[in-house]
């Protein structure tokens, strides 16, 4: 990197909630100094302040630092607003959100950035920072290579993406995890309700995850469905008597699924 983009060595969290603990350690521990964490509750901020040895600061107003990029790890609904009472300039400003514009940062400061990892985190849930996609943008491609150097830094894949890209990649994200997670969980409360172990479904779900890292996923898609053995799924719609909404569940990704094979032959 040339002396016109500067590498980012220090830098400020706001927030201490599940991404902004994970993001905050992964930074620490690649020699990246995070000199303060700002966050509204004192007890989450500086407990996570101590754990990258970063002084806490109650409040967002007059961020006292000078960094080199302000992270902002906020909840989407909060990120406009605490932007807002930042009090930046120039400073370089980015937000960790795969569903919120650039745009949303203008009004804050004249140089933005997303800095978006594409994972779901948990702050008790330990991870792996180096295999998350990090999905960046920035308003300038200075920035955007002040952005690349740093997420290089902490994983293996960092790639520009534009909001509206980022967006569509984050309602993927939304079927592929959050829903996928759902189905898991339909499975178990059923199983549940019959006193069967949920375990004995682990290694299916594994093998399912596992075909799903190659391209064209639907080519491997199996069940009744695919089959359209008609037979089954009636069976399957009859025993979901009592549970209207997995009933329609059922029946719709049945429906999608012919729909899509329909499509494909
Ligand atoms: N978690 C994930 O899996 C994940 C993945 C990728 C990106 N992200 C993005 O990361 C950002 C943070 O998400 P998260 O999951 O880490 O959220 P979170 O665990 O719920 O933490 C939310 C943080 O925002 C603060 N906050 C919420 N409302 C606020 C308000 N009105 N004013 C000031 N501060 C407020 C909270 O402060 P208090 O401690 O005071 O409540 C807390 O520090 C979001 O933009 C999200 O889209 C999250």
């Amino acid at each position: 990197m040339g002396p016109e983009h500067p590498k980012i060595q220090n830098v400020v969290i706001i927030g201490a909630g599940n991404l902004a603990t994970h993001l905050a350690l992964a930074l620490h521990k690649k020699r990246v100094n995070v000199v303060q964490v700002l966050n509204r509750s004192r007890q989450a901020g500086e407990r996570l302040a101590r754990r990258v040895h970063a002084q806490y600061k109650a409040g967002f107003s007059g961020a006292g630092f000078k960094a080199d990029l302000f992270i902002l790890a906020v909840s989407d609904s909060a990120i406009k607003e605490v932007a807002g009472q930042l009090g930046l300039k120039d400073q370089f400003l980015v937000h960790t959100s795969g569903s919120v514009s650039m745009e949303t940062l203008s009004r804050a400061s004249s140089n933005t950035g997303v800095f978006y990892p594409l994972q779901t985190f948990s702050k008790n849930k330990p991870v792996n920072f180096s295999k998350i996609p990090v999905c960046i943008e920035a308003n300038t491609p200075g920035n955007e290579e002040k952005l690349l150097q740093l997420g290089r830094l902490i994983s293996s894949r960092v790639l520009p993406l534009s909001s509206e890209q980022r967006k569509v990649l984050h309602l993927t994200a939304v079927f592929a995890g959050n829903f996928s997670s759902f189905m898991y969980t339909i499975a178990e409360d059923l199983l549940k309700k019959h006193d069967i172990p949920f375990s004995l479904l682990k290694p299916l779900i594994r093998q399912t995850a596992e075909a799903a890292k190659h391209e064209d996923v639907f080519s491997r898609q199996t069940g009744p469905a695919i089959r359209e053995d008609s037979k089954i799924m009636d069976e399957h719609i009859e025993m979901l008597a009592g549970y209207e909404v997995y009933m329609d569940i059922y029946d719709l990704i049945s429906k999608s699924i012919i729909k899509h094979k329909s499509r494909n032959d």
